[in-house]
């Protein structure tokens, strides 16, 4: 049984205030059935902690470096983000890809440093638009899983998040079966390298997830959970995401 897994990521958003949706969350999920995580931002983490004693919240970041410490100005270290109490990191963000031209070997590194540190590494993989029209996705999904995903990977340590880059906070979103056929293939691929332990890491989806179509997509086969960027912002939005993941 893979445990479900709703992961809010809340990029350059938010505020101090803003994280007394832990409160609320805590109120509306007491015996709260699957993991719930949220990535503030870096400086948050430290004030999101302190939020979350009695409360199904775990705490995430959002990237990380490769290297344990050193002279990398501006950057995180994986045993740093553990250190506080985190334990999750986002790694691979198509955003992360774009911006600052993170390779999948990169990606890999990163992922293996959040590992080492003890971290649940979230790694997300993802087609852009023209390679999804090319006919493309499953080929670069395979490509990426391969590359972005360390060997030491084991269900404990590792979740796999697909978000179709196109899909990310434009509120569209591949057909059900669309999904359902790229965590398929997530699913063989990793079964493949890892054996029964590929059976048992968690494959989110991400991009676009709102309370009005969490049901559709929780009920795919291999999807474990979700990735949410905009409705991870509020209470208000997260909040029947959870309800429909704990319903799934
Ligand atoms: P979105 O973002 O839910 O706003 O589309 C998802 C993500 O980028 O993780």
């Amino acid at each position: 049984m893979r445990r479900k897994l709703a992961a809010g990521n809340w990029k350059m958003n938010g505020s101090i205030p803003a994280l007394d949706m832990i409160r609320k969350l805590n109120l509306a999920h007491p015996e709260c059935p699957v993991d719930v995580v949220l990535c503030p931002p870096a400086p948050l983490l430290g004030h999101a902690l302190q939020n979350t004693a009695g409360s199904p919240v775990m705490i995430g970041a959002q990237d990380c470096h490769a290297e344990e410490k050193g002279a990398h100005t501006g950057d995180t270290a994986a045993p740093l983000i553990a250190e506080i109490g985190a334990t999750h990191v986002i790694v691979g963000h198509s955003e992360r890809r774009a911006a600052y031209g993170e390779t999948d070997a990169q990606v890999a590194a990163k992922a293996a440093a959040a590992q080492a540190a003890g971290l649940i590494a979230i790694v997300c993989i993802g087609e852009s638009l023209d390679e999804r029209e090319d006919g493309r996705a499953l080929d670069v999904i395979e490509t990426q899983l391969a590359g972005s995903i360390p060997s030491g990977s084991a269900p404990e340590t590792l979740v796999v998040a697909y978000e179709p880059i196109w899909a990310i906070g434009t509120g569209k979103t591949p057909t059900m079966d669309e999904i359902a056929d790229v965590h398929a293939r997530m699913r063989a691929k990793l079964s493949d390298r890892f054996g029964a332990a590929g059976e048992s890491m968690r494959l989110l989806y991400g991009g676009s997830v709102k309370p009005d179509n969490a049901d559709n997509i929780f009920a795919l086969d291999n999807v474990d959970g979700a990735l949410v960027g905009g409705a991870s912002l509020s209470a208000e939005d997260f909040s029947p995401i959870i309800t429909a993941l704990s319903e799934s």
